[in-house]
């Protein structure tokens, strides 16, 4: 019988060193050959609502749409932690979000929630913690506010933006965000964050150095249309979709991706 896989488990790891992975997954099918092929976590992203319902952006994703599929995967799945993401304008004021929060884990089985965050996140976060809600707070790129962004290009490049994101993470932590989620940043940032906070960082687009990594199970896949930058196509080099999630995880655990 393996390990039960708890966010405690994933600290653990951080502390010991050992990167784990971390990848999207919306149904059922898919889920089970992330856990089969040795996925630690499996994350319902809102980027279901670009891959799963064809959107522009996440922004038209509902709290319907996330327990939806995590309940899929739920069914599926037994030993990997599942976090969901709060889709936007479910976490604007604190009696929404705790309901919401309450909501995915009541019945989305989520074991983590994510939410786009930043400093002003900070009681929420307490409040959620307090309450033994774990959270994942995600920085950088924060693909919900893409209408204020304008584009979802590198965040922290300049030295004010990537004191703040590293300000933001240890603030964060510190108000009890169990995991750091870091998306599009700059990899001696992530470096930095990494080195910086005790709790696990979680990467995309923001190098190796970071505690783990997630991608977008399609984007693995090739299945995506295109490939960004920082993902690869695993499919290619595997003979079956269990074998390409299963090159992701070995090539995250030995080094070898990112490159
Ligand atoms: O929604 C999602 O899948 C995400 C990842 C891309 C980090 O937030």
């Amino acid at each position: 019988m393996s390990q039960p896989i708890t966010v405690k488990l994933l600290k653990d790891k951080k502390q010991k060193g050992e990167k784990f992975t971390v990848l999207t997954a919306y149904d059922a099918t898919l889920a089970s050959l992330c856990e089969k092929a040795g996925v630690d976590v499996i994350l319902v992203g809102d980027s279901l609502g670009m891959v799963i319902q064809g959107h522009e952006t996440t922004v038209p994703v509902t709290m319907d749409d996330i327990i939806y599929h995590a309940r899929a995967v739920a069914r599926s799945t037994k030993n990997v932690v599942k976090m969901l993401d709060m889709p936007f304008m479910s976490f604007s004021y604190p009696t929404q979000a705790i309901d919401n929060a309450a909501r995915l884990m009541q019945e989305g089985y989520a074991e983590v929630i994510k939410l786009e965050s930043g400093a002003h996140q900070e009681q929420l976060i307490r409040d959620l913690s307090i309450n033994g809600v774990p959270v994942c707070a995600h920085l950088g790129l924060t693909p919900q506010t893409i209408h204020k962004l304008g584009s979802y290009g590198k965040r922290g490049k300049d030295s004010q933006e990537a004191q703040q994101i590293l300000s933001d993470a240890e603030q964060l932590e510190k108000a009890g965000a169990d995991l750091i989620l870091l998306e599009c940043v700059p990899p001696v940032l992530a470096k930095k964050v990494t080195d910086t906070v005790s709790v696990p960082v979680i990467g995309i687009g923001a190098g190796r150095d970071v505690d783990a990594q997630v991608l977008v199970i399609y984007d693995i896949l090739g299945a995506s249309g295109y490939i960004p930058s920082f993902a690869k196509n695993f499919l290619a080099e595997s003979d079956s979709i269990e074998g390409a999630i299963r090159h992701y995880v070995e090539s995250v655990k030995n080094g070898s991706f990112p490159v």
